[in-house]
């Protein structure tokens, strides 16, 4: 079989994803509340996500030899094969419906079980970023990496608050208390996948949410290790895909963060 080159084959999903944020952006402020769906409290859902899901499965499903499909809005398909696509076709949902500019479109490919490439779309700002194994990060084609600080004093946190699921909120607000005296500020772009590209571009200096699924966070976790950033679940271990649970740090702050989200929950 021939090897698949990641770096043109990232270029290729790039393409895709550009073309496909046009559909969306074309849908912007047009989504009336009766075309919206609540899949269950707090998740919302429109035709856009599931005609964009739609439209990057059709072609994804061409440019590599026979993947899977892991994709949000998309009933789970149980074959697993060798390549994988993991799809959100709209990250950021409530902020699209409810006209915020900020969401993104989210595309990695797994190949046995390792992420190899990821793709994450800002629509509105136009912007690209993307990762491959081993190939580095990039912004609009410019090479990216994580900002460089000395402490958590000079830092900026990125995070998602809890809408859906509440058991954890308590420890969720001592990590936040602790953080809000501790660093510069913290921010909820209301995009999981952009507050990870958002790390790796040295924008933010960490990023940490519970309750995420593995569309939110493929892709950017990707983008986020190879801009230098560590990515891992709230005990420092691995499980960030599956595990619902996920930190992505600037090394140099990597020590104190973690401690901070471990003391929170315990
Ligand atoms: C959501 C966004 C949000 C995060 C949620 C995600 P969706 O994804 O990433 O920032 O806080 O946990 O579910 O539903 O807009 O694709
Ligand atoms: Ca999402
Ligand atoms: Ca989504």
């Amino acid at each position: 079989m021939k090897t698949i080159n990641l770096q043109e084959l990232t270029n290729r999903v790039t393409s895709l994803v550009r073309e496909v944020g046009g559909f969306i952006l074309g849908e912007y402020g047009k989504v009336g509340e009766a075309q919206i769906s609540e899949k269950d409290h707090n998740m919302l859902v429109s035709y856009v996500d599931e005609e964009a899901e739609d439209r990057l499965i059709a072609q994804l499903g061409e440019l590599v030899p026979n993947p899977s499909f892991l994709a949000e809005e998309s009933e789970s398909i149980d074959l697993k094969t060798d390549y994988r696509w993991i799809i959100d076709p709209l990250d950021g949902t409530t902020n699209f419906l409810h006209q915020i500019p900020c969401f993104a479109i989210s595309v990695a490919l797994e190949y046995k079980d390792q992420i190899i490439l990821g793709v994450v779309y800002e629509i509105t700002r136009d912007e690209m970023f993307f990762a491959w194994d081993g190939g580095g990060a990039y912004l609009n084609g410019r090479p990216i990496q994580v900002r460089q600080i000395k402490d958590l004093g000079e830092s900026l946190i990125a995070t998602g608050f809890p809408y859906h699921d509440y058991s954890r909120t308590e420890a969720y607000c001592q990590v936040l208390k602790q953080l809000m005296r501790q660093t510069r500020g913290i921010r909820r772009m209301g995009s999981a996948a952009t507050d990870l590209a958002y790390v790796a571009a040295g924008r933010f200096d960490a990023f940490f949410e519970y309750s995420l699924s593995p569309w939110d966070v493929a892709a950017g976790s990707l983008i986020a290790r190879e801009a230098g950033a560590i990515v891992c679940d709230f005990s420092g271990k691995n499980d960030y895909l599956f595990g619902e649970e996920i930190i992505a740090v600037n090394p140099a702050i990597k020590k104190v963060f973690l401690e901070i989200v471990q003391e929170g929950f315990g």
